[in-house]
């Protein structure tokens, strides 16, 4: 059992292993907040205080009692109108055109198993050995003046540390209701110094790492764009100022959404901290008819009181075994090549089949076809919506390329792009209303392409037939999911006036249905993400994506701080990640095909590059890369990952580490940032391992204990200059 209902106090508790989390409903039917931290054993509420504030309203049925007021108490899901002037988790407009909610108790309900949302990716409890015992608290909250029913829903994985949000709102209502904003987690802290860390970038720098204080007032990020973004990503920590990656107290809050979103920290003027998650309201506004019903998508949260790398290790078990879904959500992924930085738009059908066979040669196991096989694409400038395959420029059916490519023993996978649309199109020419464009507004273009309106059934339905067409035709093993734009000029043909805040978020919902479709009919087919690399990379598409192209920059060394970001909340089987060719082509670096591998290894790993054109030495190196991948990838990829340094603050030595969760096996890897005359030496401290074993190095036959490794380190070598990688690989000895 993780949750718990006492009913004379109106309590209810969840444990997970190493967690409480708590709520109580007051005595004027408020569902307060009273603790989310480490194990505690019985009720919280004597962390309550009752003060007469200036300023702060009470409630009336607080009568003369001036010390009760909401702008003070810690708050499960805070609304406006209640007289909390903090930032609300949830925002309506009455009938009436006022801005009141007053949510109180009506109910709830404690069942076996994990809840699911209608449309939306969520955390699901599974059958692994990790699921066990998942349950879901339901309570019911309601407005009695409008009507509104709020049902916040929490999904419990004991195991796992992990306790999930997710929010359903239902008018009961006569009268209609606009939702202004919904959040779907809010977690109030009485007191406490806290840091708040989030990971912010642009396209081809994703999630760099950002540590402040929380200062008084809001901070907020989030993203404008319709989709989570390069720029801000809707995963952020809430860390004591104190905790490091090996100690102390951290809150995780990752969004299970790709959309537009806000998450925002709040000071506030006693110094307590409100920190919330959920949809992006600026842009929103969603009608809720009488009978209606709306869920918000769902935020997992995680504790650790064990510091950031403990963290980061929930959130790594549950987005792969609890989120990651189909065939190869925990077996070896095909090495692949894709043919992007290798060809850009100009190939052929021969020009494709000697990559892949030069590919082949060295033990690649999939050939990946990007950009520009379909419609009228030599350019960026046209051809989407088209996919139709382009036979004149393969030089024959898809079907007879992919019969060659098999025929070398590799696997066959294959690029799109279906929200977009490009005016030079079949499709435009027939449909331009399916484009995103504000009437009497020229659109906005980007990378010369319009979005198409995915809020729409029609199109998602001619979009999904169009590409799987092209699945049939042909044995295609992977997709690649792209979109290259973000998203502006929201107007739907399909919904009238009140209706196009709503459209957005309808938007998403179409994606996911498309991805759904392509999960349930196709569960053999392994999907990417991708959005110029890095620019959804979030917890809902890798409920549908196992992986997803970590970054348009394959440079190795910006590589490792985009990774490092990459790492607070996702897994390393997430990342795509390639080795590319030199001078890199996005920052113009050289590097060594070692390092770059290294790093690249790392992840779900992969090549970006005309193998034919680096020299024999280099062709050998990929050979036994591609062979050490294979025997280090239950290492890597389930282990446990372990940051030994922060490349933001380390200038001079980047390394990280894997650990088989039972010490059985441990990778370590190190890349040189700087070089200098006479240099220092470096010294890592491992971590994971077991500390009674003796383990033996694999390269060298050295023998080190784990504590030794462990608490006193290990020297790097010198390596001979910058951007040089070293590996040490670590097997456990049996006892005599
Ligand atoms: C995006 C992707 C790249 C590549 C191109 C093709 O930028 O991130 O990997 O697929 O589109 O146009």
């Amino acid at each position: 059992m993780a949750i718990y209902y006492q009913e004379q106090e109106q309590l209810f508790t969840i444990h997970t292993e190493h967690t409480t989390y708590q709520m109580q409903v007051d005595r004027y039917g408020y569902l307060l907040h009273l603790y989310y931290g480490s194990s505690v054993e019985g009720s919280m509420n004597h962390l309550l205080t009752y003060e007469d504030r200036g300023f702060s309203g009470n409630p009336y049925e607080a009568e003369a009692d001036r010390t009760y007021s909401l702008d003070v108490l810690p708050q499960e899901y805070p609304c406006q109108g209640t007289g909390d002037f903090r930032s609300p988790a949830l925002v309506v407009k009455n009938a009436d055109g006022t801005y009141s909610t007053n949510l109180k108790y009506l109910s709830h309900q404690i069942r076996d198993g994990k809840y699911g949302l209608p449309g939306l990716p969520a955390v699901y409890a599974g059958t692994e050995a990790t699921g066990n015992g998942a349950q879901t608290l339901e309570i019911a909250l309601k407005d009695e003046a409008n009507g509104l029913v709020v049902t916040l829903l929490y999904g419990v994985l004991p195991e796992l540390d992990i306790i999930t949000r997710a929010v359903k709102l239902e008018n009961r209502g006569n009268a209609g209701l606009e939702l202004k904003k919904v959040q779907s987690a809010c977690l109030d802290f009485l007191y406490g110094a806290y840091d708040w860390i989030q990971f912010y970038g642009r396209h081809a720098m994703e999630r760099n790492f950002q540590r402040t204080a929380v200062q008084h007032g809001s901070q907020v990020i989030g993203s404008r764009r319709g989709t989570s973004s390069h720029q801000y990503n809707p995963f952020v920590i809430l860390a004591d100022r104190e905790a490091t990656e090996d100690f102390g107290s951290c809150y995780g809050m990752s969004f299970v959404y790709s959309g537009a979103f806000k998450a925002e920290v709040e000071k506030d003027q006693y110094d307590q901290i409100r920190l919330s998650m959920g949809l992006q309201d600026e842009l929103f506004s969603w009608p809720l008819d009488p009978g209606a019903v709306f869920y918000g998508p769902e935020v997992i949260l995680s504790f650790s009181s064990a510091g950031l790398g403990a963290l980061s290790r929930n959130y790594h078990r549950v987005c792969r075994h609890h989120l990651c879904r189909g065939k190869y959500k925990t077996i070896p992924r095909p090495v692949l090549i894709n043919n992007w930085e290798a060809t850009y738009f100009d190939f052929n059908g021969e020009k494709l089949y000697q990559i892949a066979k030069q590919a082949s040669e060295l033990g690649v196991e999939m050939m990946v076809l990007d950009d520009g096989w379909f419609g009228k694409r030599d350019t960026d400038f046209s051809g989407l919506g088209d996919w139709q395959v382009n036979e004149a420029k393969l030089g024959g059916t898809l079907n007879s390329l992919v019969e060659r490519i098999n025929g070398l023993g590799m696997k066959f996978g294959i690029w799109v792009e279906p929200e977009m649309i490009s005016e030079d199109s079949d499709l435009y020419r027939a449909h331009p209303d399916w484009a995103f464009a504000v009437p009497g507004r020229k659109p906005v273009r980007g990378r010369s392409q319009l979005v198409l309106d995915f809020s729409r059934k029609e199109v998602v339905d001619h979009i999904y037939e169009q590409i799987s067409r092209v699945l049939d035709s042909a044995r295609i093993e992977y997709l690649k999911w792209d979109m290259n734009r973000s998203i502006t000029d929201v107007f739907s043909c399909a919904a009238a006036a009140d209706g196009q805040g709503a459209v957005l978020y309808r938007y998403m919902l179409g994606v996911y249905d498309m991805l759904e479709r392509l999960h349930q009919n196709y569960p053999e087919l392994l999907i990417e993400g991708c959005s110029g690399g890095g620019g959804r990379f979030d917890a809902g598409m890798l409920y549908y994506t196992p992986q997803i192209w970590c970054s348009d920059n394959t440079d190795a060394i910006d590589r490792i701080r985009i990774q490092y970001g990459t790492s607070f909340g996702y897994p390393v089987s997430a990342v795509g990640s390639h080795v590319s060719a030199v001078p890199n082509h996005q920052n113009g670096r050289i590097t060594p095909i070692g390092t770059r591998a290294c790093v690249a290894m790392a992840g779900s790993f992969g090549y970006e590059l005309d193998l034919s054109r680096i020299t024999e030495k280099e062709k050998q190196e990929v050979k036994e890369q591609i062979q050490e991948f294979h025997r280090l990838w239950d290492v890597i990829h389930n282990g446990d990952y372990y940051r030994l340094t922060n490349p933001f603050d380390n200038q001079e030595l980047a390394a990280w580490m894997f650990a088989k969760e039972d010490g059985a096996e441990a990778l370590v890897q190190a890349v040189t940032l700087n070089a200098h005359g006479n240099s220092i030496t470096h010294y890592i401290r491992l971590k994971g391992l077991d500390p009674k074993a003796v383990y033996r190095e694999e390269t060298t036959g050295r023998r080190y204990f784990g504590s030794g490794l462990m608490a006193g380190g290990i020297p790097v070598p010198q390596l001979g200059g910058e951007y040089q990688s070293w590996q040490l690989h670590l097997i456990r000895e049996q006892e005599e």
